[in-house]
């Protein structure tokens, strides 16, 4: 393999293959991997770990490690790991259905943070000291300095933590990246912290690449890998319907002077709904719009193609394979278009409340008060994780949430009367939004949410027990604030875990 891409001579040197390099990590360590949402992870290395793992547990000396990424990964480091028995703790953020199970049976310890706690976190000492860095690259400057891919995630940290690093020069990335990135190296732990100088979604305030001491890379391995994440489900009627009440929504809030013509700072969650609404925005009156927001997916390059979105700031690509290929192949069209910033950055608390960011994600689950599931089905198994939804919720001048009214086929709503797991209290979510409509919540007391929920928002299946219930609960409460018929709050998760079914 030709080595252009790593234009420091002294670091050529180190070049080696990916099972030496997976031969230099030791056992019962922590690893902090590159990568975030199938964007910009190591590829090579962690293959050749997940097999000498194999072969360590065929020798009954199992070879286990603590991996710390950015947020999911792809197939090639989660999913190989996870299957390989490998991974005893794992931290922010995951989609690997492997690596979901093997949490839901107990076997992976899984710590679930707001994104934007990790490097902070990890600079306080919390989650112990970092062996290894596994980082991938698109190419190495002269200087030394590294240029990221196509995620940033929690690199910069990793790179500046960690006891030693190895890098993965990926040939496959378009070297047009160099320039794209914005990496801010002006954080630090109170009382030394200042304010960050974002006041504009495409305000740079950093460096375009990594600083990292070349005594600390041990190994080097080139690659030539494609970044790999799952498709997206095309947008059905449930999305559709979504991102049409949305849409009116976001008219009326013009209409009405509380959010200009071209909107605010928009940001998208994860997800299949997520990226189908960004797609219906397509047909929106809104233009000049901007993105402060943490992935970039398939519907923000939608977005960003037809002219409607004028800017992108995130941390990550989050591509299909199809719009992966697409955009390596025509990267320089963005540029100046399209920034990606370490997640301390992208998920900020204070830079989402100055800029006022539209926050639009996903839910697995709310309650007809406003609290939110994002998480867990039933209360206690994951399905993903908090992601960035907490950060930007929170802090968000807009915090929406949305979700089709039932799922497994009509089994399961969405709707409920108390979820079974919270991580979104009730303060932190002004808008919910299904296919059958949208509730404005701002200003309304938890009666008045109730109302405002199961009108708007319950599947016509489940509103008339909905509404049942909280008539009842209103007679039979505790107390009259937040009516709850303590027995029957969580009687739709039991029916569903012992038939099936939340219906009667
Ligand atoms: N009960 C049980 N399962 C449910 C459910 C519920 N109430 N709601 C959704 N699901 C299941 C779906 O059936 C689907 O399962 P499948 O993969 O077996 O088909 C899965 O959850 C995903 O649901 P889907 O309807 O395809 O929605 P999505 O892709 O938009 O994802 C979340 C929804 C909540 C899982 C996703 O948005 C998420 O992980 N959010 C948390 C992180 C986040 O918000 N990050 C954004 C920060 S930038």
């Amino acid at each position: 393999m030709k080595d252009s891409r790593i234009r420091n001579a002294a670091l050529r040197s180190k070049i080696v293959s990916a099972e030496e390099a997976a031969a230099m990590i030791e056992r019962d360590t922590a690893v902090g991997m590159s990568g975030f949402t199938g964007s910009g992870y190591p590829k090579a290395v962690p293959l050749a770990l997940a097999s000498r793992m194999d072969a360590e547990n065929a020798r009954g000396n199992p070879f286990r490690l603590r991996v710390w990424t950015g947020a999911s990964t792809g197939p090639e480091l989660d999913g190989a790991l996870a299957q390989a028995n490998g991974v005893e703790f794992r931290l922010p953020y995951n989609s690997d259905p492997i690596c979901r199970e093997k949490i839901n049976r107990g076997q992976m310890e899984y710590l679930d943070m707001h994104l934007s706690q990790v490097a902070p976190m990890a600079w306080q000492g919390f989650l112990g000291p970092l062996d290894t860095a596994v980082v991938e690259v698109t190419a190495i400057r002269e200087d030394g300095s590294l240029v990221p891919s196509t995620s940033i995630g929690n690199n910069k940290t990793w790179l500046d933590r960690a006891d030693k690093v190895i890098l993965e020069v990926n040939r496959w990335q378009n070297p047009a990246l160099e320039g794209m990135h914005d990496i801010y190296y002006g954080t630090a732990l109170p009382p030394n912290r200042v304010p960050i100088p974002i006041v504009k979604s495409d305000d740079r305030i950093g460096d375009t690449c990594f600083r990292c001491d070349p005594d600390k890379i041990v190994a080097i391995v080139e690659t030539d890998i494609p970044d790999r994440n799952a498709s997206f489900t095309p947008p059905d009627e449930n999305a559709r319907g979504i991102a049409q009440h949305l849409l009116e929504f976001l008219k009326h809030e013009v209409k009405k002077g509380r959010l200009p013509e071209n909107l605010l700072p928009l940001q998208s969650g994860v997800g299949n709904i997520a990226n189908a609404v960004l797609s219906g925005l397509i047909d929106s009156p809104f233009e000049n719009l901007t993105a402060y927001t943490e992935v970039i997916q398939d519907g923000m390059l939608d977005l960003l193609d037809s002219g409607r979105l004028r800017f992108a700031s995130g941390t990550a690509f989050s591509l299909s394979p199809e719009a992966a290929t697409s955009v390596n192949e025509r990267l320089d069209d963005y540029r100046g278009r399209l920034l990606l910033r370490p997640q301390e950055i992208s998920n900020h608390p204070e830079v989402i409340r100055r800029l006022g960011c539209i926050s639009m994600n996903g839910l697995i689950e709310a309650d007809m008060y406003g609290n939110v599931n994002s998480t867990h089905i039933m209360g206690s198994r994951i399905q993903n994780g908090i992601g960035g939804s907490g950060d930007f919720a929170r802090n968000a001048f807009l915090s929406i949430f949305m979700t089709p009214s039932i799922a497994k086929g009509g089994n399961i709503s969405a709707i409920v009367p108390h979820v079974s797991h919270v991580d979104h209290i009730t303060q932190d979510v002004q808008i919910i939004v299904t296919e059958q409509g949208l509730a404005d919540l701002r200003g309304l007391s938890p009666k008045q949410r109730a109302k405002v929920i199961i009108e708007n928002c319950a599947h016509p299946f489940f509103k008339p027990l909905l509404a049942d219930y909280f008539e009842r609960a209103q007679r039979n409460s505790f107390g009259l604030q937040s009516p709850m018929i303590l027995k029957e709050a969580l009687s739709w998760h039991e029916r569903f875990v012992e038939t099936g079914s939340m219906r009667p």
